[in-house]
């Protein structure tokens, strides 16, 4: 069974793969001319997210360009919030912006089911997808973790929404624990119904861990996750969970005990020894090379690749960015590191 298993549902089950099995976070996304293309077609990124025929089309895109290991849904972590009542608006060039949080968005008895509803044609696209990739490429669901969202949800947008999040934990603790025990269920629902439709594994994004102080780990990061992973894993034992705590530095070391992922995303900020020591010893890992890095090509590139083979040879390992690919980034270089994973 597990040798006829796509090799990233191996590397993830803990196999030791050489070469390691590969897919890069934003795959997808601005720096293909076939997405902008499909973007255009779309009358706001929300509307791109919920046409099944645009979606399944940028999610197999850089699959047929490059040949990944993995394609990866194409959607947004911020369906959630749209899907809980929360307005989402997409800014050109400023990113999301949210609108007022009401207090009737957060039942968290009715949370699981409005993702089921509103959420339909994303796992309409994830059917779709599955439909048409090789058997040998796996496909990927994920959501965004509960402190990235809360960030998002507490605090309107991006940056300023970090630190909004933490203060409204610390001073309205009731609001911030209703956000959180929505997006419990809401969070579990959706990765639920990702499995169901055909995602073989599925990403945490906690984009903004790195952000969150060390009093509410716990509290917004801990606990919540391992209801998700514990919910998801009950619901669908065969599909792996990666979790991807970005910035979360030491914390790291406790990360998959604390919340019972299978695999953890690093970022490029990671040192690969102490990584290697402290987390790669325990189980899978993923990631952890410099978008940079990808921008620069060349010598920078090859040795930012040859790094995470060395670190991580015979462990576990799932090849692929610290970040998202930058829009910025040249084809010719994921061409060259896709070739250079795969050699020896
Ligand atoms: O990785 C993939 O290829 C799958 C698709 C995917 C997108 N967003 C598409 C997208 C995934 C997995 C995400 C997750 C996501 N969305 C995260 C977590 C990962 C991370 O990057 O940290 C976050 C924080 C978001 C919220 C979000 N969505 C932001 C902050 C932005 C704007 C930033 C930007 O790059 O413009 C988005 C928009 C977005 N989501 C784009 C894509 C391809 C760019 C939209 C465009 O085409 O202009």
């Amino acid at each position: 069974m597990t040798t006829s298993a796509p090799p990233i549902l191996q590397a993830l089950r803990g196999a030791p793969l050489d070469p390691p099995p590969l897919w890069l976070m934003r795959q997808a996304g601005r720096h293909l001319p076939e997405y902008l293309e499909t973007r255009a077609k779309a009358r706001d990124f929300m509307d791109f997210c919920f046409r099944p025929e645009l979606a399944i089309e940028a999610t197999l895109q850089p699959v047929r360009r490059y040949g990944m290991d993995a394609a990866i849904l194409f959607s947004d972590i911020l369906t959630i919030p749209h899907a809980l009542g929360q307005e989402v608006v997409f800014e050109p060039g400023e990113g999301p912006v949210l609108g007022p949080l009401d207090a009737a968005d957060l039942d968290p008895s009715a949370a699981a089911d409005r993702v089921r509803d509103r959420l339909q044609p994303v796992f309409e696209t994830v059917a779709g997808v599955r439909a048409q990739l090789p058997p040998e490429v796996a496909l990927l669901g994920f959501a965004g973790a509960p402190w990235t969202l809360a960030t998002y949800m507490l605090g309107g947008r991006g940056t300023a929404g970090r630190e909004e999040a933490a203060r409204v934990a610390y001073l309205e603790p009731a609001k911030f624990d209703a956000v959180i025990e929505a997006l419990v269920p809401a969070i579990s629902a959706l990765l639920e119904a990702q499995i169901a439709a055909g995602a073989q594994a599925v990403q945490i994004f906690d984009s903004w861990a790195g952000d969150c102080p060390a009093t509410l780990y716990e509290r917004a990061i801990a606990r919540p996750t391992a209801r998700i992973v514990d919910a998801v894993r009950a619901a669908a034992p065969e599909a792996p969970i990666i979790g991807f705590p970005r910035g979360a530095g030491t914390w790291l070391a406790r990360y998959r005990a604390d919340t019972h992922v299978d695999a953890v995303g690093l970022d490029e900020r990671a040192n690969l020894d102490w990584a290697a020591e402290h987390v790669a010893s325990a189980g899978p890992v993923q990631g952890a090379v410099d978008p940079l890095a990808l921008i620069a090509g060349g010598e920078a590139l090859d040795a930012s690749i040859d790094a995470v083979k060395r670190a991580f040879r015979g462990k576990p390992y799932v090849f692929n960015l610290g970040h998202g690919v930058r829009p910025e980034t040249p084809i010719p270089h994921v061409e060259r590191l896709i070739a250079r994973v795969r050699s020896g």
